[in-house]
């Protein structure tokens, strides 16, 4: 296991994303929407930040199970609780890697007619991504490399790890 992001690099970036998200939602009442399992970390120190009166809801999806390659298939195995019709949703990734999470959340939420709808990740794979929409706030861009720590797993194991490592064979 090799450290690509220390947990004071996290943090100071979480810091600023928070900042950025209160001036941005200021007034407003944001839905923020972890999604399972990667994000229970950065949405929990994320929302801790934020001066913005806040909803949060899970909602959980898998595509990778337990293997280092996605399957191309996105599952949803928890679905939302909340009422999204008019409201400012956030979506809380800790990785966008091919994309297929983000686009299917995408389109899901869409149907519901959001007010709006924004993405924060903290891992982007820019080489990698294919998608034809922003992502709002990324907290590190990164190669393509298996990064485990911080909410990301190997087969359900390391997501305890407080900073992200690459996953060296
Ligand atoms: C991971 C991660 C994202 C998704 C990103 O989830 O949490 O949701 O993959 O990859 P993509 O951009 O290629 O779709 P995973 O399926 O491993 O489930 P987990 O969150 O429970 O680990």
């Amino acid at each position: 296991m090799k450290e690509l992001i220390s947990a004071e690099k996290i943090s100071k970036r979480i810091k600023a994303i928070a900042r950025k998200i209160n001036r941005d939602y200021k007034g407003k009442q944001p839905i923020f929407i972890g999604v399972l399992n990667g994000s229970f970390i950065l949405i929990a120190d994320l929302v801790r930040e934020l001066k913005v009166d806040c909803e949060i809801d899970f909602i959980k999806l898998s595509s990778y199970g337990d293997e280092k390659i996605s399957s191309g298939e996105v599952k949803l195995l928890k679905e939302l609780n909340c009422q999204i019709k008019g409201r400012d949703i956030v979506l809380i990734e800790d990785i966008v890697d091919t994309g297929l999470s983000v686009s299917y959340l995408r389109k899901l939420i869409l149907k519901e007619k959001p007010a709006s709808l924004r993405f924060v990740t903290l891992l982007y794979k820019k080489d990698i991504c294919k998608i034809d929409f922003e992502i709002d706030y990324i907290g590190f861009e990164i190669e393509n490399e298996f990064v485990i720590g911080y909410g990301l797993d190997f087969a359900q194991k390391y997501r305890n790890l407080k900073a992200v490592y690459v996953l060296q064979e």
